[in-house]
């Protein structure tokens, strides 16, 4: 949810910045801008519209020029999509840029008025900018400190002052950042995927601290003002890891990652017969003596939630509640050191995910998150994080990631039973193999690719579709329905296959399409009863399956026949194939595929 970037060093500033937002691009699109210093003068470049827009605004624009520099790609959240309201924003001796949401901005406001500030944009962050201003006497550290007195709600900021050239001031109070220094200077973004280009070794500035960055130096403070260590991490991936790579969008090739990185997640984790995570450092004491598991989180990790219900309550038959982070945090749960809860999140930075887990943290719960982002604030806070290493995910509609969360879930899962007793040494390893047997199925279903784009130009230009699941299948519906309204824009609902005569079958017309996911046996009949239903209205039917369908033909009009699995590891498979079928039906119909409308990635605010 916005992404910020700003570098001081020997270099040419404004190439970096547009750059680097073109890589944070997927944490907001709707508008563009960055701001130059050459040592007496800031430039402010921004436009409304993609980095792309502003690349081009930058490249016809002279005297863009110096080394030191910010930049801002926006998800509005305050004020509408215009040029104005773009960051950075200026105030008297101050050019900010800022990721996150000032909630008491009204009232400052009105305080700033009577200051003599006057707003031009309808922007949260320039009120900031004019407080920021406002607290100024030469001193930007001071500044900062009485402004971070003053100001609430989520923010990261980086700010030039008009008479510090060359140094950039940044603070953060949640919205994540992170920070690194090189031969060629200092930086900060957002998010690592925008320094992998010069750095692989970065540090988080954790929360309340200033960052100082001078061309020969970046240092951390606390907000006394006291110097601090940073905590420094090292990612492997290599730049190719953020670049499309010959594939047309970030979504394609994403869902092409899927075999190596639910290898990368599950293999190191499977040692005979038994989930071992000794190289995550995490205690088997948090599994014991569970009587409850919450698992807590949004959009498609929440997804990847419903999976984990049914894999944790029908091998240990312990009661698990999904909750989306939204509600979680606010409806007071009981939860006690017996309870269990399971944080879910690509980013680790999903502000309603973070306040579950604060919630759950001081409630005494034992908490565990299951992360893409190493060093995130999830993975921080939470008693024990297990990384999912899907490397980074950079298209907004999800793929990757939610394969590698539910496979986090049956590693978890497994733990659970083998702390507690519940599964014997034969089961363990049964599960081991028929697990690995079932990712082992994804590239077969990747093979599928042609034929899934044929059965998917029949549905183009629908208005609506439905997607149907009983059991573990509902989950797996929910996620594929998820990805086809995301990117697409049909109007998608899922539905336990057995709900949708409760109302919404009134919604199935002649040529509507019904994608019915069909990998549990013990309900295949059942879920066949409904699929006729709707057939006998005139549904067009996908059956999505691993499971044999010579029965059941003529009820069904298409069909995406993926390997078979034993029953308990169905989600897989059929998970690429939904995600196959939405990625073409969007390219069908002429959408961005990896920067949907009105979307971001990474949901840093409430
Ligand atoms: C946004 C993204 C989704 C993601 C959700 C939770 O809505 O568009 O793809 O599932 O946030 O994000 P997290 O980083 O916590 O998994």
């Amino acid at each position: 949810m916005c992404g910020i970037i700003g570098f001081t060093g020997k270099l040419q500033a404004a190439d970096i910045l547009v750059n680097g937002l073109e890589q944070l691009e997927y944490r907001g699109y709707d508008s563009a801008g960055i701001a130059v210093n050459d040592g007496t003068t800031t430039r402010i470049v921004k436009t409304t519209g993609k980095v792309s827009k502003l690349r081009e605004k930058v490249a016809a624009t002279k005297g863009i020029e110096g080394t030191c520099g910010i930049g801002h790609t926006r998800w509005a959240t305050h004020g509408g999509v215009t040029d104005v309201n773009a960051h950075p924003h200026v105030a008297g001796k101050v050019t900010l840029i800022h990721n996150g949401i000032i909630e008491n901005y009204k009232e400052l406001t009105v305080a700033l008025k009577e200051k003599g500030y006057t707003a031009i944009s309808e922007t949260d962050t320039e009120v900031a900018a004019m407080l920021i201003d406002s607290l100024y006497n030469g001193d930007p550290f001071a500044a900062l400190r009485e402004a971070d007195k003053i100001l609430e709600g989520a923010y990261g900021f980086c700010v030039m002052f008009e008479d510090h050239p060359g140094e950039i001031y940044c603070m953060r109070n949640a919205s994540p950042l992170v920070a690194s220094y090189t031969e060629d200077g200092a930086f900060i973004a957002s998010d690592m995927v925008a320094l992998l280009k010069y750095t692989k070794d970065y540090f988080v500035v954790p929360e309340e601290h200033i960052v100082v960055m001078t061309k020969d130096d970046i240092t951390l403070y606390t907000m006394d003002e006291k110097v601090e260590e940073p905590k420094m991490l090292h990612v492997d991936w290599d730049t190719t890891a953020a670049q499309k790579g010959g594939y047309d969008y970030f979504m394609q090739k994403e869902i092409y990652d899927q075999p190596e990185a639910l290898h990368n997640t599950v293999l190191p984790r499977i040692h005979n017969g038994h989930a071992d995570f000794s190289a995550d450092n995490i205690s088997d004491d948090i599994f014991k003596g569970i009587n409850r598991v919450v698992i807590t989180a949004c959009g498609t990790a929440w997804h990847s939630g419903l999976i984990g219900r049914h894999l944790i309550e029908s091998m240990l038959r312990i009661p698990v509640t999904v909750e989306l982070s939204s509600e979680f945090r606010y409806m007071n749960p009981i939860l006690d050191e017996n309870t269990l809860v399971i944080v879910v999140t690509q980013s680790g930075e999903t502000a309603d995910s973070l306040a579950a887990l604060r919630l759950a943290n001081e409630r005494g719960a034992k908490t565990i998150s299951i992360v893409n982002v190493k060093g995130s604030s999830i993975a921080r806070e939470s008693d024990y994080v297990l990384y999912t290493h899907a490397g980074p995910e950079i298209a907004v509609a999800s793929t990757k990631a939610f394969s590698v969360q539910c496979a986090g879930m049956y590693l978890i899962a497994l733990k659970l039973a083998e702390v507690n007793h519940k599964m014997t040494e034969e089961e363990m390893a049964d599960f081991c193999k028929k697990f690995e047997a079932a990712i082992d199925t994804v590239p077969a279903v990747l093979k599928m690719d042609d034929y899934i784009k044929t059965i998917s130009e029949k549905i183009k230009d629908t208005f609506s579709a439905f997607y149907l699941g009983r059991s573990l299948d509902y989950g797996i519906a929910c996620e594929g329905c998820l990805k086809l309204k995301e990117i697409s824009y049909v109007n998608a609902e899922a539905y336990s296959a057995g709900e949708l005569k409760h109302g919404t079958i009134s919604l199935i017309t002649e040529g509507v399409p019904v994608i019915a996911v069909a990998t549990q046996e013990n309900v295949l009949p059942k879920l066949m009863a409904n699929v006729e239903e709707v057939k006998a209205r005139g549904a067009h039917v996908i059956m999505v399956t691993d499971k044999d369908m010579s029965n059941y033909e003529g009820i069904y009009d298409d069909l995406i026949q993926v390997p078979n699995v034993d029953d308990l590891f169905g989600t897989f498979g059929v998970t690429v194939a939904l995600q196959l079928l939405a990625y073409h039906v969007t390219v069908f119909r002429g959408y961005d595929v990896d920067q949907p409308r009105n979307l971001a990635k990474s949901v840093t605010v409430e």
